[in-house]
């Protein structure tokens, strides 16, 4: 640090010349990352909140008023009459909350003390952050020929260690919902924590099942559902960050609870302790400014987007991985390597990523691509072909 103060304006515009080196959600060219640009008038919120702590609530009695508003909401959205949990920095820590719950549960009422999760080949990397830090071992279960969890592989791994068992809402990847009810029933029979990690799904599926797509319940009306990660800062349009946990009952939170002495409150059952009250404004604001019917067109828009590049990609002779459920499209040049074939199209100024379950371009068709954005895309496409 220097030793004087600096002119605000010098030090905006040296803000400025580097923020000029980020990649814009505007330009249309991020293609492989899961968020988006926030809606405007949901930052307008966030800057209202910045100062405001949920770490210590009892001083943001109105704010934490608007997160329990916000979690009852999302739970309502997820069949969820009565719903506890926090809006969180993001999937990562929504995941490590759901495990951390399920270990400590496991732990109290199992007397299990070497725990093992039960996670897809499929599964976002967060899972093994939080089994690193939380001292589990990962197990993981095989894929169908769909790359969808199977369900006898999923079976036969399941142990008297077991104190959690994942399944995705919309991979990472490649979009898909493994077969969430069924595995439901087996967690239930077998008294396993159930976590549906719908950090990417879940602010799309619902209002999809709603606008009639044919897309299956991954919810809290199948009984064996524990906890949904959700993110409002993925599909949402909430600002970065906001993630978001909901839990079934509210003893998945006390089994997490730690005491804070110098707190407002007496336990705290977050990982973090002082905490934004901004992404839970921007939330509550974004959610009650779209409403059902907003998301839905929301949802429906990206999806026509999806099908719009899957069909022309096929007729221009790529092979695609799998016909998408939600707005994420893989896909593979028949006689270019996945990597390669990325470098092309960065080289056009395109940001795809290469997926690695099967290797494979990977395309997140977020809020910022638009038509034109795909039409150009398509071009390119057919002169690399
Ligand atoms: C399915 C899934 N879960 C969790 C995460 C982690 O979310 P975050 O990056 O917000 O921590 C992601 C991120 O892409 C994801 O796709």
């Amino acid at each position: 640090m220097q030793d004087k103060p600096i002119d605000k304006q010098d030090i905006l515009k040296e803000l400025e010349e580097l923020h000029k080196l980020d990649y814009k959600y505007s330009d249309g060219r991020i293609l492989g990352s899961m968020c988006t640009e926030a809606h405007p008038f949901a930052k307008e919120v966030y800057f209202k909140f910045l100062d405001t702590n949920l770490g210590d609530p009892g001083l943001f009695k109105g704010t934490k008023h608007i997160e329990t508003e916000v979690i009852n909401s999302i739970g309502e959205l997820l069949s969820l009459d009565e719903a506890y949990g926090n809006i969180v920095t993001g999937g990562t820590e929504a995941n490590l909350m759901a495990i951390r719950a399920a270990r400590n549960h496991a732990r109290k009422y199992k007397g299990i003390v070497d725990g093992e999760i039960i996670i897809p080949e499929s599964a976002h990397f967060s899972f093994k952050k939080a089994a690193d830090m939380l001292n589990l071992k990962i197990v993981e279960a095989k894929l169908d020929e769909n790359y969808k969890i199977d369900v006898d592989a999923l079976k036969d791994v399941i142990s008297d260690k077991t104190v959690a068992i994942v399944a995705i809402a919309g991979t990472t990847e490649l979009g898909l919902i493994d077969p969430i009810e069924e595995i439901s029933k087996i967690a239930f029979e077998n008294n396993i924590y159930f976590h549906v990690d719908a950090a990417f799904g879940g602010f799309s599926i619902p209002f999809l099942r709603m606008a009639g797509y044919d897309l299956p319940v991954f919810d809290f009306s199948l009984p064996g559902v524990c906890s949904i990660t959700v993110d409002p800062h993925k599909m949402g349009l909430a600002p970065i960050p906001a993630g978001g946990i909901i839990f079934r009952k509210e003893e998945y939170l006390e089994v997490m609870a730690v005491d804070s002495p110098y707190l407002t409150v007496k336990t705290q059952s977050t990982i973090v302790g002082t905490r934004l009250g901004a992404s839970s404004a921007a939330t509550f604001a974004i959610m009650k400014y779209f409403g059902k019917e907003g998301y839905c067109d929301l949802a429906e828009n990206m999806m026509k987007n999806t099908r719009f590049l899957y069909e022309e990609i096929i007729k221009i002779g790529y092979d695609v991985v799998c016909r998408p459920e939600l707005n994420i499209i893989a896909f593979n040049h028949p006689k270019m390597e996945a990597g390669l074939l990325a470098e092309k199209l960065e080289k056009r100024g395109w940001k795809v990523s290469v997926a690695k379950c099967p290797v494979a371009i990977r395309m997140v068709l977020m809020n910022h691509i638009k038509m034109n954005h795909l039409k150009e895309l398509v071009e390119d496409l057919k002169e690399i072909f």
